[in-house]
């Protein structure tokens, strides 16, 4: 069985979470792997259902994704969260459990997050028409050491989905996309460069 493990998004509402784990778990899905994707908006609409945005129930809502994470990571799947996951001691609690946990900051500066305002909620949260809003009047921790910063105001999708897919290589959680071919032509010039340096 393929090796399972979790990858999970974090960053402010609007940072491009969505996006880019939509694009990563294509990209995986095109290899072959087995990928579900729980993202934060799509959970509080069931499994996190009536939970609000107090600590407890963000914390319990990163827990219960985390946790279904864990069960789908330990049976191959590449499990992928997405939700803002504000603080840093939750996160870790994640990682802790699931182990092989590759976590990736979506990095965005709130006045960029606030132009995209996808929803209308910073401009709500702004008004005070919305209280404890993640980056305007709720705390959001960034990840001390996460594996991938992605800088989503600075390249485009497709620059961040390849950075998370090379980081899961390096990592060796996927394997490398074929090697480049070679024409015989070239080929025959990387022999006899070789064989001119000693090599072969
Ligand atoms: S988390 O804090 O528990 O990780 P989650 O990612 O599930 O949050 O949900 C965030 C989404 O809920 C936002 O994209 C936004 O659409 C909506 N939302 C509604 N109220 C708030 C709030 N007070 N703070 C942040 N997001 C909110």
């Amino acid at each position: 069985m393929e090796r399972g493990f979790t990858i999970w998004f974090t960053g402010l509402s609007c940072s491009g979470k969505t996006t880019v784990s939509q694009g990563v778990a294509e990209e995986l899905r095109k290899r072959g792997l087995n990928v579900e994707v729980l993202d934060g908006d799509v959970v509080r609409t069931n499994l996190s259902k009536g939970l609000g945005f107090s600590k407890e129930d963000r914390d319990t809502n990163i827990k219960r994704i985390g946790f279904v994470c864990k069960l789908l990571s330990r049976n191959g799947v590449v499990a992928i969260g997405a939700a803002i996951s504000p603080y840093r001691a939750t996160r870790d609690y994640n990682r802790k459990e699931i182990g092989d946990f590759v976590e990736v900051y979506c990095k965005s500066p709130l006045d960029v997050c606030i132009k995209r305002d996808v929803k209308g909620l910073y401009k709500k949260a702004l008004a005070g028409e919305i209280t404890n809003y993640t980056g305007v009047s709720d705390p959001y921790e960034e990840p001390l050491n996460p594996e991938v910063v992605l800088e989503t105001d600075k390249e485009t999708e497709e620059e961040s989905v390849r950075k998370v897919i090379r980081k899961l290589e390096e990592l060796r959680y996927i394997q490398p996309a074929a090697a480049a071919q070679y024409s015989e032509e070239e080929e025959e010039k990387v022999k006899k460069r070789l064989t001119d340096l000693g090599y072969l």
